[in-house]
């Protein structure tokens, strides 16, 4: 599969962070804490002039509760590797963080320019939703194998119509994935197990079933040794070993359930 629809050199900086997990860049706070999001999220600029958001900014509820960052990383890493448009993820260990902000941070790169959350570009949705249903069918599968919790939220899909490339290429970034894998699945088997999937995002947009078809293959068929590898490299400070097993068992089980999950909510599916 390929819906990644970044540009050359933020997909460029994808491949080189897929292959790392902590950043070595000093990396600086732009601007202020973003105001109305959960985690208190803030723009940082690198020594190498990279840009980024970074989040959690707040210590609250602590990592051994809800590894935020360990998430974003991992879903960033399993999406890159299915061809799925979820931007770069690197871990940030935050040295001079106070005692109210977060220490174990991640930073996402910043997906594309003039990039729209969909409660903005949602009054374009006659012209746009069509666009996405290849996209969003792939990204409704991804978003119930992790688990995702977060999807129903008008500020995690961004979207840019591109004109200055030809042809002109309508740019996607599926984002936020704090609230998946161990959020639900820390409290053990039973929720792993919880056959419960994640619909298409945004609401309307026309289920394409080749593309639906396409990703449950690509997840069945992911390596368990890649999936341990993303998972393991995690380091303990930003993941305890309860939610580390936690999620391999989660990823692993779901994985052969997928099609049964995705097939219950969309008959169908082959
Ligand atoms: N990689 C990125 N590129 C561009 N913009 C981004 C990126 N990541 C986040 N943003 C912007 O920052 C906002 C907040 O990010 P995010 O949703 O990850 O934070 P959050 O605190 O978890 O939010 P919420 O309150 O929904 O839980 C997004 O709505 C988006 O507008
Ligand atoms: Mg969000």
């Amino acid at each position: 599969m390929n819906l990644r629809t970044f540009p050359p050199q933020v997909e460029q900086l994808a491949r080189q962070w897929r292959g790392e997990v902590l950043t070595s860049s000093t990396w600086t706070q732009v601007g202020d804490v973003i105001e109305h999001f959960e985690s208190e999220p803030f723009f940082v600029r690198s020594s190498e002039g990279e840009t980024g958001l970074a989040k959690p900014g707040t210590v609250e509820p602590p990592v051994h509760q809800l590894p935020r960052a360990a998430h974003e990383k991992i879903a960033s890493d399993l999406a890159f590797d299915l061809g799925l448009p979820v931007p770069p993820v690197l871990l940030w260990s935050r040295s001079g963080a106070g005692p109210k902000q977060q220490r174990y941070a991640s930073i996402s790169a910043l997906a594309f320019p003039r990039a729209n959350p969909w409660a903005m570009a949602a009054r374009l949705s006659s012209r746009l939703l069509p666009r996405l249903a290849a996209v969003a069918s792939a990204m409704a599968v991804f978003d119930s194998w992790v688990a995702n919790a977060d999807r129903q939220n008008d500020g995690n899909l961004l979207v840019s119509e591109d004109d200055s490339v030809s042809p002109p290429v309508l740019r996607v970034a599926y984002l936020d994935f704090a609230n998946s894998l161990a959020y639900r699945w820390g409290k053990g088997e039973r929720w792993w197990k919880w056959e419960e999937g994640v619909a298409c995002y945004p609401d309307g947009v026309p289920w394409d079933v080749r593309s639906m078809a396409l990703a449950i293959g690509e997840i069945e068929r992911f390596p368990p040794a890649t999936l341990r590898e993303i998972v393991n490299r995690i380091p303990g400070s930003f993941l305890s070993e309860q939610h580390r097993t936690a999620i391999r068992e989660g990823l692993s089980y779901r994985q052969s359930r997928i099609r049964g999950i995705m097939a219950s909510m969309y008959p169908g599916i082959p």
